[in-house]
């Protein structure tokens, strides 16, 4: 017997010995210090070691009633209370605890206690508080604690319990405080729970997925203040009984399917202060009963379908400090007074079909921080007093019809992030920054005024946004010359300035943006030079001056920017040849059509421009806008997947004929022992199989003469130069000998002079992001996601830290994890996969240079920097966590357009831990340990810090994911 077993048992016999004492000697009799001491001591054995505890000693007895955490009563002769709070302790609780039976206070929450309390509970005759808050208790609802007479308050939220709540919980007549939220409960609310009328607070939401509706019982609990039933899975309608609750201040529903109307009832409940319905199924009217809700300070109603207008009296309401009523079918117009009682702070009235003006009082208190309206009917002008509404944070307006110009102040207030007034018919000048204001520095990080009508030219202080990030003035009538101060726009990364009427020249001052990746300015009427200082901004991405008078010849030096992949020169006036330098090569001829004295490379040679000129007439979509030339690209692309599927076909035709043509014949190198050749893998190539489609080629499913299923990647969008024998192969050859268990294994390459085909297992379940995000989404289980993190990170870390040279991925995506027929992950797509070389750019990183990987993936550095390295994919691995643990897709599925999955993230939780459950997929309804999901996310949050060398490495994220998993739930 090894020593702490044996220690172990000594104690059991101990504490058996003390037990026959305590029952002979009668309770009535005060236990010894001494005897209470034991107790205190036996219980530390099984806690993990504490050194807040290093007071309870048993050879310090004497001064028990000192000890940590412990009080005792006025005679000090026994413990009344037990404080261990807050202290991490985790381990079992035993039932021994019970022993001390003068106590009234017992405190144990914020814990990491497990197991299951089964306790002796009838011996705490005396015991009127129990908080076991926050630990992980495991195990159905404890049914003694309902022989407490005394007890008042029960907190057995935030633990791991399942089951039904008893109904014999009904008979806890004296509690005034119940908390059974955030666990695992199933199955009916019992109505019993309707006789507790001493409650003053109960709490059954969130992670418990209730059978039924509210219990219309809970009309009886007229002593309620609060009453949480938040995300808990409610369905019907509110009962009406709830407006009896006369003294609630706090009633939060949010979060379940309700559906039906709201009661009038609820008016009567007239000490509300938080009343929040939002994302249920409610339908109907506001009620006019509301109006006497004279105590309400948060109204949320977001996420329904609730219609009617948004009454007059909200803005009698004399306390309201937030009103949210976003998506839903609100007609009318907003209450003309709104604001008027000056405590507003956040209103957000968006997507509804409210018409009318934006009212004048909104910010008369200088309360306002969020004004969002977008996406209604407003018009007619802003208000001017937004101008001078110094608290406002966020602002966006866009998609209405508001007209009129921006007042004064508006651009320049001091709180303001971001401002967003796209898509509405605003006019007018942007109103310059007076210049009592100049020394308040901005915090504006995001100016959308797109497509409006604004005119005159920018006024210089457009620079004094030392913080701005976004600045989009495209679709407006800006004229004049673009200010030289925006090279004072040190941060600035995208800038969109296209149709406008700017004239004059650029101002050479744009290349001090040194940050901005996106920068369009076509279809002005700039004229002179691209000011050679452009290609100061190492990083540019995306450049487009198209539809312009700019002349001369373009700067050779633009070519020496390594990132810009998007170029548009076209319909200028530029001369000379076109550099054949650098990223020149990169461009095809619509980059610089329609500039009749521009001639060399890829364009027709200068005689015959004239030809040249009428080309780029006929193409009336020539302005290059983003979504123009994806569309090109998609056409390219098609053409080359038409051509090389008609050359496929030819190619099988050909070598079953048996003719031989050294250049166009298939090559395969088979990286495993395969029993088939290269006419099967061909013969799958056909539009019926396409089973994906990718940055890098298309996927094609296919079975074998042997019955064996595989699946074909045609690589698309290989440059020029980088095909078959010039480099590629030799890097598909290495990705070949990669054999890992959480990585696809790529069994065969097959090529020819134009076409790369890379021959894969076929994975059953396709991708990790069709799962989520598909048709068929919703049914991965907690524990299957967390198993394919596992799994995928381990693929990464094989990448990153066991191949040689390393293997950066470059698309870590979730729609790149693929699943097999046991859902087991297994990392794919190396189509963009780089070697990292020591000596940085060999020969083969060119090939590939203009891939870096998928919308809502890509780390922040590559804006900065343009280099991606295994820090990167840490950041990418991050979002599909986020993924895993939100079911939410990276970009796209969040209220505020524009938002990515990280920053929701981070503003939902405010990184805090604790709010993981904000952000949990609504779908996972069974057995989610909140422990599991907070580990989760931490991983997630640190893989997607900003700065890159904040990310732990693979190795480390697969040591804290497996670390989050419970042993033998999951073998690894
Ligand atoms: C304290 O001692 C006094 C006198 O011995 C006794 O009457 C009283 O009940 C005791 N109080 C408690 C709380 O034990
Ligand atoms: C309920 O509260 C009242 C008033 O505080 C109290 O008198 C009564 O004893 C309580 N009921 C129970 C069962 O504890
Ligand atoms: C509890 O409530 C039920 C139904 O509301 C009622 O029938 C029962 O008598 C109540 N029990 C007690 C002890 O009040």
């Amino acid at each position: 017997m090894d020593s702490p077993t044996f220690t172990f048992v000594l104690y059991t016999l101990f504490l058996l010995c003390l037990n026959t004492t305590l029952s002979t000697s009668s309770s009535s009799l005060p236990m010894s210090l001494k005897t209470q001491a034991t107790i205190l001591v036996s219980l530390k054995q099984d806690f993990e070691p504490n050194t807040s505890l290093k007071t309870w000693n048993i050879s310090n007895y004497m001064s028990l009633c000192s000890w940590y955490g412990i009080q005792c009563d006025t005679n000090n002769t026994s413990i009344v209370s037990l404080d261990i709070s807050n202290l991490n302790i985790s381990g079992t609780f035993s039932s021994s605890i019970t022993k001390l039976s003068n106590l009234k206070f017992l405190n144990i929450s914020n814990n990491l206690f497990n197991g299951n309390l089964s306790w002796k509970f009838s011996y705490f005759k005396d015991l009127e508080v129990f908080d076991a808050y926050n630990n992980e208790f495991n195990c159905s609802l404890p049914i003694e604690v309902t022989k407490l007479p005394k007890l008042k308050y029960l907190n057995l939220g935030g633990n791991f319990f399942n089951g039904e709540i008893p109904s014999s919980y009904g008979n806890m007549l004296s509690l005034n405080y119940l908390s059974l939220a955030g666990n695992d409960l199933r199955g009916f609310i019992p109505y019993e729970l309707g006789n507790l009328t001493n409650l003053t607070h109960l709490l059954l939401g969130y992670y418990n997925v209730f059978d039924g509706e509210i219990p219309s019982h809970f009309g009886n609990l007229v002593n309620l203040v609060h009453l949480d039933l938040a995300n808990c899975g409610l369905k019907g309608s509110i009962p009406n009984e709830l407006g009896k609750l006369y003294k609630l201040d706090t009633l939060f529903l949010q979060t379940n399917q309700l559906s039906g109307s709201i009661p009038s009832q609820l008016g009567n409940l007239s000490s509300l202060k938080s009343l929040d319905m939002s994302n249920n199924e409610l339908s109907g009217n506001i009620p006019n009963e509301f109006s006497n809700l004279h105590e309400l300070t948060l109204l949320n109603l977001f996420i329904n379908k609730l219609y009617g207008e948004i009454p007059s009296f909200v803005s009698e309401l004399p306390n309201l400090e937030v009103l949210k009523l976003w998506h839903n079918n609100f007609t009318g117009s907003i209450p003309s007074k709104l604001g008027q009682s000056g405590k507003l702070s956040e209103l957000d009235l968006s997507t509804n079909k409210l018409t009318g003006l934006v009212p004048k009082s909104l910010c008369i208190g200088k309360k306002l921080k969020i004004l969002i309206l977008l996406n209604n009917f407003l018009f007619g002008s802003l208000p001017n007093e937004l101008g001078e509404c110094y608290t406002l944070q966020r602002v966006r307006l866009g998609q209405n019809f508001l007209t009129g110009s921006i007042p004064k102040g508006f651009l320049y207030l001091p709180q303001l992030s971001l401002l967003e007034l796209q898509n509405n018919y605003l006019s007018g000048f942007l109103p310059p920054q007076e210049i009592s204001n100049t020394n308040s520095s901005s915090k504006l990080g995001e100016m959308n005024l797109s497509n409006n009508r604004l005119s005159g030219s920018l006024p210089s202080s457009i620079g004094n946004f030392p913080n701005l990030q976004i600045m989009l003035l495209h679709g407006n009538r800006f004229s004049g010359e673009i200010p030289r101060d925006i090279g004072k726009l040190k941060n600035i990364l995208r800038l969109d300035m296209s149709f406008n009427n700017f004239s004059g020249k650029i101002p050479i001052e744009i290349g001090e943006c040194s940050l901005v990746t996106y920068l369009d300015l076509s279809r002005n009427q700039l004229s002179g030079p691209i000011p050679i200082q452009l290609s100061q901004i190492h990083i540019l991405n995306y450049l487009n001056v198209s539809w312009n008078n700019l002349n001369q010849t373009l700067p050779k030096e633009l070519g020496a920017i390594k990132g810009l992949t998007s170029a548009d020169f076209s319909n200028n006036d530029f001369s000379g040849s076109i550099p054949e330098i650098g990223q020149f090569s990169m461009f095809n001829s619509t980059s610089f059509i329609g500039n009749p004295k521009l001639c060399g490379y890829d364009l027709n040679p200068c005689n015959r421009s004239s030809s040249t000129v009428s080309e780029s007439q006929d193409q009336n979509n020539g302005h290059a806008k983003p979504g123009v030339l994806v569309k090109y690209k998609l056409l390219f692309a098609l053409a080359l997947l038409f051509c090389s599927l008609v050359f496929a076909t030819l190619a099988i035709i050909k070598s079953r004929k048996g003719i031989r043509q050294d250049s166009n014949s298939w090559k395969l190198t088979a990286f495993q022992k395969i029993e088939y050749g290269s006419e099967d893998i061909l013969g799958c190539i056909k539009e019926s199989n396409i089973i994906g489609r990718g940055g890098a080629g298309v996927v094609y499913g296919g079975t074998m003469p042997n019955d064996e299923k595989i699946a074909v990647k045609k690589l698309l969008g290989i440059n020029k130069g980088c095909s078959y024998d010039n480099g590629l192969s030799a890097e598909i050859k290495t990705l070949g000998r990669i054999r890992h268990r959480y990585i696809v294994k790529l069994l065969a390459f097959c090529s020819n002079r134009d076409t790369n085909l890379l021959v894969y297992e076929y994975m059953t379940n396709g991708s990790l992001g069709e799962v989520l995000h598909g048709k068929r989404g919703g049914y991965l289980e907690w524990n299957v996601r967390v198993k394919i993190a596992i799994e995928a990170a381990k693929g990464l870390c094989y990448l990153h830290h066991d191949c040689c040279p390393m293997i950066v991925h470059r698309d870590v995506k979730s729609n790149n994890i693929l699943l097999d027929s046991e859902f087991e992950a297994h990392v794919a797509d190396f189509g963009l996969a780089k070697f990292l070389l020591q000596e940085n750019n060999g020969g083969t990183s060119e090939c590939m240079s203009s891939i870096v990987g998928s919308y809502g993936y890509i780390a922040p550095e590559y804006a900065y920097t343009l280099k991606v390295d295994e820090k990167s994919d840490v950041y990418s691995f991050g979002v599909v966590l986020l993924e895993l643990l939100t079911g939410r897709r990276p970009v796209g599925d969040f209220g505020e357009e524009g938002m990515d999955i990280v920053q929701w993230t981070k503003l939902q939780t405010e990184l805090n831990k604790e709010k993981v459950v904000k952000i949990l997929d609504k779908r996972l309804h069974h057995n989610i340990p909140l422990d599991e999901a907070m580990q989760l996310f931490f991983v997630a949050m640190l893989c997607v810090q900003e700065q890159s060398v904040e990310r732990p490495t693979m190795r480390e994220v697969v040591e804290m994911l497996v670390q989050a998993k419970q042993p033998n739930i999951f073998q690894m």
